[in-house]
């Protein structure tokens, strides 16, 4: 994943939601916010309007203001916003000859890895575009498995978002929820970071033939 586990965009995203959510009168704190994590940006609508009914066009509209906000946020990302870390362990998996690939489903994430200029280190890239069906629906990261001719066994996905544990572990993924236990209880492997992490935390067993 990318939002919440490569760079700390989840904040970008809340700010963005919130003015939005100012702007309409309509309630949402950070708290809040933990649930639009890993979740599309017309889901997140749902979640945040709670069932208030709005003309469509309204919808658009406020969906393409958080959108403008989010992306002058963005603007600022810079190689420093990489969560700490993350370099290392990235590099490290590429010298052991690991595959990487990006599963987000921001349709931003190409621009916010370009600016991390980490764009060059994926193997297979999906994003917001890539799949109909999105987290908590396992068709991204199968995507991405896929476009790395690997069985999702052989692959170990990284999510700091409830949505995207679920979605890993529906797929056959193996998992590491970044963040706490209490939102990531159902991985694999829990981590506060990748701050320190080495590819030997986590242990998969050999694919079977
Ligand atoms: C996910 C974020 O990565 O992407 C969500 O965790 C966000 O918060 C979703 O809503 C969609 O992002 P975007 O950039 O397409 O609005
Ligand atoms: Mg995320």
């Amino acid at each position: 994943d990318l939002d919440g586990v490569i760079t700390d965009t989840a904040q970008y995203h809340y700010l963005s939601w919130k003015q939005m959510a100012d702007e309409e009168g309509l309630p949402f704190t950070w708290e809040d916010n933990h649930q639009l994590r890993g979740v599309s940006r017309q889901r997140s609508l749902e979640i945040l309007l709670k069932g208030r009914s709005m003309p469509d066009e309204h919808k658009e509209d406020m969906l393409a203001r958080k959108n403008r906000y989010y992306q002058e946020y963005i603007t600022q990302v810079t190689p420093a916003d990489l969560l700490p870390g993350v370099a290392d362990f990235l590099d490290e998996a590429r010298q052991a000859g690991i595959l990487l690939g990006l599963g987000s489903a921001s349709k931003n994430a190409r621009a916010v890895c370009e600016r991390l200029g980490v764009i060059e280190l994926f193997d297979a890239f999906g994003d917001g575009y890539s799949v109909v069906n999105t987290k908590p629906a396992p068709d991204l990261f199968i995507w991405v498995a896929g476009r790395m001719d690997l069985n999702p066994r052989q692959c170990i996905v990284f999510e700091d978002a409830e949505a995207g544990i679920d979605a890993a572990l529906t797929g056959g993924f193996w998992t590491v929820g970044i963040g706490p236990e209490d939102r990531l209880g159902k991985a694999h492997w829990i981590r506060p970071g990748l701050d320190g992490a080495r590819i030997d935390d986590f242990p998969i067993p050999a694919a079977t033939a």
